[in-house]
């Protein structure tokens, strides 16, 4: 399956797509996780990625195209995979159809901007990847990571401000791409629920569908 995961920040694509990629066995690519992972190892690609997130910008279109050319071609993507958080923008899609890979479905998840504030306030996560909510995905003991034991903390970009400009840029540059893919065909829409387990049985209910 050649899965392409869209929805507002914090509409819970990466818990999601965690969900996915475990019963389907295929890999989940968050262009997000790999510019976070380039912004603390301090390399160039980081260092200009980080001054877009701070601002709740997206990253220029041909540093995220070039990047997921290049897992796309790459032998961890052979039995399919999972796009979290790409493609972001009508060129990012075009280039991506460019790349001449067939996509199965995108699936959107619609969550309302005023939960998502909510949500992203109470978001912790971990330098190995793994994230939590203090309330809907706790982690077993406070603050501390269940998978490598390291202590969790707060998304620079996660901060009040930050996160109305990030959806801002989601309603402009992001969600017309809903309609490029419907007239596609592609489009699936899941409603995101109060809780993970549920939001993940509609999930699955869709993709079993396909
Ligand atoms: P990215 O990391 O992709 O951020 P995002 O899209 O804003 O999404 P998030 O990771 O914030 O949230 P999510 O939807 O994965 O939700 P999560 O599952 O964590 O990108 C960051 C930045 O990188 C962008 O702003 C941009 O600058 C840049 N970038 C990335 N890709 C780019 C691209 N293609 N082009 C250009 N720039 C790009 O869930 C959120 C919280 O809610 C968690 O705490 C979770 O536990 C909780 N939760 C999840 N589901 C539920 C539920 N059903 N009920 C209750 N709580 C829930």
């Amino acid at each position: 399956m050649n899965l392409i995961l869209m929805g507002a920040p914090g509409a819970g694509k990466g818990t999601q797509a965690e969900k996915i990629s475990a019963k389907w066995n295929i890999p989940a690519i968050s262009t997000g996780d790999i510019l976070r992972a380039a912004i603390k190892e301090g390399t160039e690609l980081g260092q200009t990625a980080k001054t877009f997130i701070d601002d709740g910008k997206l990253v220029p279109d041909e540093i995220v195209i070039g990047i997921i050319k290049e897992y796309l071609m790459s032998d961890v993507c052979r039995n399919g995979f999972i796009l979290d958080g790409f493609p972001r923008s009508i060129p990012q899609a075009e280039a991506l159809d460019g790349m001449g890979v067939k996509i199965d479905a995108v699936l959107s998840i619609e969550v309302a901007d005023s939960k998502i504030v909510e949500r992203m306030s109470g978001r912790r996560v971990c330098t190995c990847g793994a994230s939590y909510h203090t309330v809907y995905k706790p982690s077993q003991k406070p603050n501390i990571c269940d998978k490598c034991g390291a202590e969790l903390y707060i998304r620079k970009d996660d901060a009040p401000e930050t996160v109305l400009n990030r959806l801002k840029t989601y309603h402009t540059q992001t969600e017309p791409l809903k309609d490029y893919y419907a007239k596609k065909g592609l489009l699936v829409t899941v409603e995101g629920q109060e809780e993970v387990a549920d939001t993940t049985a509609l999930v699955y209910k869709a993709l079993g569908n396909l």
